[in-house]
């Protein structure tokens, strides 16, 4: 290896302990190809195993906790006792091959497709669609707020008799944990809604009940990390002064992680702060020491690799990028990192070992990957 990389290569170790043999950490991807019924399928599985054996954890696909969370026809579940051995199955596959398997955990809220939930029922904080011509969604009540903050608990409770390292509570890309925190999304004035640290609570609640979960059935090797977006282009819309609220209270609730969701890491703040340095720069700066925070968004080569971690962003995340080259971490670690594939070859299904449902999404959607006009 090119010594000028070893610092993607040093081990990393979680305040509990844990260690990373490596920065780098594969990026929750949904992947379409699970069986209707919820259960993973084999060629999901040799997906997974095709990316686990070079980067240090692997954040899956996100699963629902509950039916009507569905966010993604082929999306695996986790609602129920009866997918644990389903889950257990794709832990395993990611810890043959050496690598931490943390399983995210979701709701679609809003978001969801009607079809894919029970009775067509799209709930969300507030009935606010999430842009026209998507469904109004039905706002929970009170006691359906308390049981899904529950059903993150439980869904918990099943990654670790599945045998997880731990769980991502996924709090980004616009479900149902950020529909509570978005000032578009929830429109409540209940104690779940209306000022700042009313839109937090429900996020926060989720918290509490992953780490009950985790307190009750696992031990202090178990990690839970917490996904977020740290803005909304909307207005009214989460801002960076927002997030950085957010970013203070969940530090405060003693994660072992905090991963911005980003499509680019050097993407930089749209309003709420004066700063114009990177949105991960600022937030890695305000949470210090606290938590160590995970950074992602097209980090192509290796040594986009090494500016990301240069900026002092402990754990680099991967999306894109090991789906179109599963080597890419070996082939830093053989020098060969001048060989790293960073454009879909739309001939190499097969040898990128791509399930058919993730490949159909990918090369029939122009400018999601590079490769794909
Ligand atoms: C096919 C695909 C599926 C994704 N599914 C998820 C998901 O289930 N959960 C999530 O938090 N992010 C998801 N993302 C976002 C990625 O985790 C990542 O943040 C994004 O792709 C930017 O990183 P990259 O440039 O390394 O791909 C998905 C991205 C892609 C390309």
């Amino acid at each position: 290896m090119n010594q000028k990389y070893a610092l993607l290569f040093k081990p990393f170790s979680f305040k509990n302990g844990i260690e990373l043999k490596n920065r780098l950490i594969m990026a929750p991807m949904t992947n379409f190809s699970s069986n209707p019924d919820g259960t993973v399928t084999e060629q999901e599985i040799r997906y997974y195993e095709r990316r686990s054996e070079g980067v240090g954890m692997v954040i899956t696909a996100c699963t629902n906790v509950t039916a009507n969370g569905k966010g993604f026809p082929g999306e695996f579940a986790g609602d129920t006792d009866e997918m644990i051995p389903s889950l257990r199955k794709l832990a395993s596959a990611i810890k043959a091959k050496g690598s931490k398997a943390i399983l995210q955990i979701f709701h679609g809220g809003r978001e969801v497709p009607p079809e894919l939930v029970p009775n067509g029922d799209v709930v969300s904080a507030s009935d606010i669609p999430s842009g026209e011509g998507k469904p109004v969604p039905r706002p929970l009540d009170a006691p359906e707020v308390e049981s899904i903050i529950r059903d993150f608990g439980e869904a918990t409770r099943r990654a670790i008799e599945a045998g997880y390292d731990g769980v991502e509570i996924h709090g980004a890309n616009g479900y149902l944990i950020q529909q509570f925190f978005s000032p578009h999304a929830n429109r409540r004035e209940d104690q779940w809604g209306g000022s700042l640290e009313k839109r937090m609570a429900f996020p926060l609640a989720v918290v509490d009940s992953v780490k009950k979960a985790v307190a009750e059935h696992g031990d202090d090797s178990f990690l839970v990390g917490y996904r977020f977006s740290p803005e909304e282009p909307t207005t009214p819309g989460i801002t960076m002064a927002d997030t950085l609220a957010l970013v203070d209270a969940l530090s405060a609730k003693k994660l072992d992680y905090l991963h911005v969701s980003l499509m680019d890491f050097w993407s930089e703040p749209r309003r709420g702060v004066e700063d114009k340095r990177p949105r991960i720069e600022i937030i890695n700066e305000r949470v210090g020491d606290l938590v160590p925070v995970i950074g992602v968004g097209s980090i192509y080569t290796a040594d986009d690799a090494l500016d990301a971690i240069k900026t002092g962003v402990p754990l680099i995340a991967l999306g894109r990028e090991l789906i179109i080259d599963p080597d890419w971490v070996k082939k830093i670690e053989q020098g060969k990192e001048s060989e790293i594939v960073t454009k879909i070859d739309k001939t190499k299904q097969e040898e990128l070992v791509v399930p058919d449902p993730l490949w159909k999404a990918i090369v029939s959607t122009p400018g999601w990957f590079p490769g794909v006009d």
